[in-house]
């Protein structure tokens, strides 16, 4: 079946998600970050996570050769590193506070929490790869608002379930 790319796109839109920004290093141990969407949760036992990853990123070299990556899940005040790490711009890293994790991953302070993963298992999707990751260790250090993506756009939460 072929589809309007960007029909399909507003279609997959009407779907809330957060959003993270994957992490890794590449062979010089330079930090590397992705924003996405895409991170599913898994496995609980044992646990396990995805995320898909463009065959057009430039990052997918540094992913599909690591070994571990780190998951930062994005609060509501961390949308500039999310546009930077989904912009082109040739040293995302600039500037940007970032620390290392044990493994020497990189972490943004101010995230909601961050998994660190090792990858379990690469798959094809379509013209992205499947990165299959098993959680190795895990922080959720504060009670921030997370920053969501809505039908192409930030949004907010504003309103709590009641039940
Ligand atoms: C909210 C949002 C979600 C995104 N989700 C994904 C995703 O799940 N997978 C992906 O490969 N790209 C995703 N992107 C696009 C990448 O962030 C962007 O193409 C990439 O960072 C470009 O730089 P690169 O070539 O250095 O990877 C997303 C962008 C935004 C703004």
């Amino acid at each position: 079946m072929t589809v309007d790319t960007r029909a399909f796109r507003d279609a997959l839109g009407c779907f809330p998600t957060g959003i993270a920004i994957m992490t890794t290093v590449n062979e010089a141990n330079g930090p590397v970050g992705v924003t996405v969407n895409s991170f599913t949760s898994v496995s609980l036992r044992p646990p396990m996570i995805l995320f898909c990853l463009d065959h057009g990123s430039r990052s997918l070299v540094d992913f599909r050769r690591c070994r571990n990556f780190v998951v930062n899940f994005l609060s509501e005040s961390q949308r500039d590193l999310s546009n930077r790490f989904a912009s082109k711009a040739e040293k995302p890293f600039e500037g940007v506070d970032f620390e290392r994790s044990e493994r020497g991953l990189p972490l943004f302070p101010g995230s909601l929490a961050y998994l660190e993963c090792r990858v379990e298992a690469l798959h094809p999707g379509g013209d992205h790869d499947i990165i299959l990751g098993e959680v190795i260790g895990f922080k959720n250090p504060g009670n921030a608002r997370p920053l969501l993506f809505y039908r192409g756009g930030y949004r907010l939460l504003d309103t709590e379930a009641t039940a």
